[in-house]
């Protein structure tokens, strides 16, 4: 299966995003787009404003991870900025009792790519329902709401057994996996059946971004 890489746009200078974007278009697959509410991540990233301004200058499609409560409020806003995919937490809209299948609709109605995120301590049974609805499952190797945090090992068999359900329900839905992720583990990694790979700090600090890239695609 081809690798795509997404790097994260958290790990960027912000001073800098024209600049950015120019290597990003030329050598990512996708990029990256991490919102946090503050409330459900302790954390507050960005918003609206950066992901309209990134979508102007963009070729590649944008992903956007959104670890926020009430995603239901914000998703067809974020697809009128230009998202490609749009993913939000499962365990955010189960505990204010929300309908995770409803909003995957929503995000679809707009021809975007619907995809449920769960953090790692979330068992990863509690997307089988919903995996007929989603076009990705985002599974965190780390816990969402800080770039530069260390893989959780743990992951390898957390995206097997999902991608075992997918088969099982033969399904189509791809599985991408968020955090300490870099050349070191990708390979792991995609024979566990991962197909997109969001890297931030990884690619950003490597003394040669596309080459990170590249590694991440073929090591
Ligand atoms: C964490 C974010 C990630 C983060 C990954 O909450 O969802 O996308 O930017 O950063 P690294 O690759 O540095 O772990
Ligand atoms: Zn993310």
């Amino acid at each position: 299966m081809k690798r795509l890489v997404a790097p994260s746009l958290l790990s960027a200078d912000f001073l800098h995003l024209g600049q950015e974007m120019q290597w990003l278009n030329a050598s990512a697959d996708l990029l990256h787009l991490d919102v946090m509410d503050g409330t459900f991540v302790p954390n507050i990233s960005f918003g609206f404003p950066v992901v309209e301004a990134v979508a102007r200058v963009a070729t590649i499609p944008l992903d956007v991870h959104l670890m926020i409560v009430q995603p239901e409020r914000y998703v067809d806003r974020f697809a009128q900025a230009g998202a490609a995919m749009i993913s939000f937490h499962l365990e955010a809209v189960l505990a204010e009792g929300g309908d995770p299948a409803a909003i995957l609709r929503q995000i679809r109605s707009h021809g975007v790519k619907a995809g449920l995120a769960v953090n790692p301590d979330i068992p990863v049974e509690k997307l089988y329902p919903y995996l007929g609805e989603a076009d990705f499952v985002l599974v965190m190797s780390v816990f969402a709401g800080f770039g530069g945090q260390s893989f959780i090992l743990d992951t390898y068999e957390r995206v097997r057994r999902v991608r075992d359900e997918i088969r099982r329900q033969g399904l189509s839905c791809s599985i991408e996996v968020d955090g300490g992720v870099s050349s070191a583990n990708a390979r792991q990694l995609a024979e566990a059946g991962v197909e997109m790979f969001v890297a931030g700090s990884a690619v950003f600090k490597a003394s040669d971004p596309a080459a990170e890239i590249q590694a991440i695609r073929t090591k």
